[in-house]
């Protein structure tokens, strides 16, 4: 036999094993239960809707995904809402009690998500973090985030905007891929743009 079929030969041969042993060959994609468990794992916001998250916390900033803190800080900033990061953002008990509820439900050491559970491999037993980015795993993150991409970049302004360089965030979203800082672009590192963007111009 010729050299170059023998080795196609082999080579199929492993592959098909390969397939076959992980049962992608013969299985319906939609019932491959390791794709599924991979796919859901990507999920970040959670499967149960809940429209006083969003009547409560959608005015002033983003929603947050739940999964990104653990229940813990959403049990302490559910019950100080009169003093939110300076602002009022209190709700009738009835409110607070099932947005609370939602939020731990769904919380970081609640669910399985790629993000969730390295955030809270790298935070500490003894911390509750009331802000996603004061945990050690956005910080690490976000290494390559400078100050001067956040402060004073006015079509930022605050960490706490995911959405602003996420802009995928809404959709739980947020991996590196889909990310754009305002007037700053990639190469390499991260530049700012020359000239600073005009509002209503590309
Ligand atoms: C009245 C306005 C207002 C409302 C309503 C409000 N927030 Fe906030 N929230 C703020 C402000 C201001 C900050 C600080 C933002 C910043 O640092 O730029 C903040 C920050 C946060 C952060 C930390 C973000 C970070 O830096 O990681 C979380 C978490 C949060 N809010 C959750 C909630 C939840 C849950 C609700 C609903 C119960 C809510 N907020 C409703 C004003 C509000
Ligand atoms: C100023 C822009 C900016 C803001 C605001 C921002 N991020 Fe990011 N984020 C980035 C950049 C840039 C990266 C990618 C880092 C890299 O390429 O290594 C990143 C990476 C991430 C990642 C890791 C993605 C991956 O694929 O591993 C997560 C998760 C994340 N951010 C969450 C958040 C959350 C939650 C918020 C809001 C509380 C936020 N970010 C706010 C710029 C930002």
């Amino acid at each position: 036999m010729n050299k170059k079929v023998f080795w196609a030969v082999m080579i199929g041969i492993v592959v098909f094993g390969i397939l076959a042993a992980t049962r992608t060959i013969w299985q319906d994609p939609g019932e491959q239960t390791w794709m599924k468990g991979m796919i859901e794992k990507l999920h970040v916001l959670p499967k149960e809707q809940n429209l006083a998250y969003d009547k409560a916390c959608a005015s002033c900033h983003m929603l947050y995904a739940p999964s990104m803190l653990p229940a813990r800080s959403w049990q302490v900033l559910m019950s100080g809402l009169s003093d939110h990061f300076g602002d009022n953002a209190e709700v009738s008990d009835e409110v607070r009690v099932d947005v609370s509820e939602y939020l731990q439900r769904n919380a970081a050491d609640k669910v399985e998500n790629i993000y969730a559970q390295p955030m809270l491999a790298l935070l500490q037993d003894d911390k509750t973090p009331l802000r996603i980015s004061e945990t050690k795993y956005f910080t690490l993150l976000h290494d390559v985030v400078r100050p001067q991409m956040i402060a004073s970049n006015p079509d930022v302004k605050s960490v706490a905007r995911c959405e602003a360089c996420h802009y995928e965030a809404l959709q739980g979203r947020y991996n590196r891929f889909a990310v754009r800082i305002p007037n700053y672009y990639k190469e390499g590192i991260w530049r700012p743009m020359r000239a600073p963007a005009t509002k209503g111009s590309e």
